[in-house]
């Protein structure tokens, strides 16, 4: 059998954005097929993390193999834990226990992902070890206070840039205090740095979230044997308790398809007249699903099919058909954290869509891999769309037709921003290029070949 591990890792480091990866896309007829969604990016992470946690040998099958996730991988190592794909592609993760991560040697460049950086400070905070992180010009923007300043109530102690930024340093605490602790904005990050923190700490540790967020880390605790408590409060809030110091053991996890990867084939089919095409595996989890229910509002034919559970997280096949006109929406504020990260694509549909769709509570998009709010308003105003942005709303006025196209569109890092783009070039009258599409590879590394597959024209330029 062949170990790849240690080159898929090796491709990881070191981190290298140059040269520039140019992309166009170009208007398609239907779009037919059927498609698998890549593995779910938030499980993939998770699913890593406590399999390095846990006593003996986790198998999991579908981990999505995007820069990302390998990097987590990378960094589970370094923590000790051993983490290995077999060549049928399932990986295989010997966890050190709760308690027994070692002291990484090097920085953890954990690329462009807040994610596996937020969980892993988490994580980090509370073992009695220095660890250092560092990521992309994305990442180094990102602001991580809002993980260090819970983790320092735990008893961690983090150098950091100004704001709260990477590069920093965290030494966790030999004795970590559980914390109760309500979190300031709906973040399932930093919910779940404070949850694995909470792992080393004696007693109960609670996180209330204003709103409900994706609550993975909570079912994959609960399926490596933790004991979670949820409590849905009368004012909309909820509480989420862990019991700290469990044994974890080793699981077997089954990555569902990521419903924030499937949004872009999806999205696509809908705009492209005469499509058809069925996305196998895609996960349902109701806190994840937002950009279906406003789609299914907008008037789009989108049939959930074959409905069925798989470690613990609901999952569905999609059948989309296109040409159906779109109808603009108000999507309100409260549904924000269950399509967090599909309001880009969201814009493109409703760019082609008659009339306004409002989209409210965004002050979060700010702070993703680019600021989003702005990047989607002023790549729909380039091509030629009727778009206002506040700073904590859109409006896209849609006029019952794809906007022109023809501008280039800078990604800033951000693979969602590239491929919600490129989906629109697929109906705008004028190509629509991308100035660099290899941060696609963070989440969705399959993403040119699978849309191409179902009848997109989507052509990389030589670098
Ligand atoms: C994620 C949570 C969300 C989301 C991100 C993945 C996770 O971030 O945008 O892509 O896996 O917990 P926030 O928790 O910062 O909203």
């Amino acid at each position: 059998m062949v170990d790849e591990t240690a080159s898929l890792f090796a491709r990881q480091a070191p981190f290298r954005r140059f040269p520039l990866q140019p992309l166009t896309s170009r208007r398609a007829t239907a779009l037919k097929g059927a498609v698998t969604a890549p593995g779910d990016k938030s499980i993939s992470h998770r699913a890593l993390m406590l399999g390095g946690l846990a006593i003996g040998e986790t198998a999991i099958h579908g981990l999505l193999e995007g820069e990302d996730v390998l990097n987590t991988g990378k960094a589970m190592q370094a923590y000790g834990a051993s983490v290995r794909r077999d060549d049928d592609g399932v990986w295989h993760v010997n966890g050190v226990g709760v308690g027994g991560l070692a002291e990484p040697a090097e920085v953890l460049d954990m690329g462009n992902s807040g994610t596996g950086a937020r969980l892993l400070m988490g994580l980090a905070a509370g073992h009695p070890i220095t660890s250092f992180f560092t990521g992309d010009a994305s990442l180094r923007r990102r602001p991580m206070a809002r993980v260090t300043r819970p983790l320092a109530e735990m008893g961690a102690r983090f150098v950091t840039r100004e704001g709260g930024r990477l590069p920093l340093a965290v030494t966790g605490s030999s004795t970590p205090m559980p914390i109760d602790y309500v979190l300031p904005v709906a973040s399932a990050q930093v919910k779940s740095a404070i949850l694995l923190a909470a792992l080393t700490a004696p007693g109960e540790t609670t996180v209330v979230e204003p709103q409900p967020t994706r609550d993975h880390s909570e079912r994959m605790l609960r399926h490596f044997g933790a004991t979670v408590r949820v409590e849905d409060r009368a004012d909309g809030s909820r509480a989420v308790t862990l019991v700290g110091q469990p044994e974890l053991i080793a699981a077997t996890v089954r990555v569902p398809g990521d419903p924030s990867s499937a949004a872009f084939p999806a999205v696509a089919a809908l705009l492209v007249p005469g499509s058809e095409v069925t996305i196998r595996n895609v996960g349902a989890n109701p806190l994840r699903f937002g950009l279906f229910e406003t789609l299914l509002e907008m008037g789009a034919d989108i049939a959930l099919e074959n409905r069925r559970e798989e470690a613990g997280e609901p999952v569905v096949d999609l059948v989309v058909r296109g040409g159906k006109p779109l109808r603009g929406v108000t999507v309100p504020a409260a549904r924000a954290p269950s399509m967090i990260d599909e309001y880009p694509i969201l814009a493109m549909a409703a760019a082609c869509a008659e009339g306004d769709t409002v989209m409210e509570g965004l002050a979060e998009l700010r702070v993703k891999e680019s600021d989003r709010l702005g990047a989607v308003a002023r790549g729909l105003a380039a091509c030629g769309a009727i778009v206002e942005e506040g700073p904590e709303t859109l409006i896209v006025h849609g006029q019952a037709k794809p906007p022109v196209g023809g501008a280039t569109i800078a990604s800033g890092l951000d693979h969602r921003i590239a491929m919600a783009f490129a989906v629109l070039g697929m109906v705008s009258e004028q190509p629509i290029h991308i100035d660099d599409a290899e941060p696609i590879a963070t989440s969705f590394p399959g993403f040119v070949a699978m849309m191409n597959g179902l009848g997109a024209q989507i052509a990389l330029a030589a670098a």
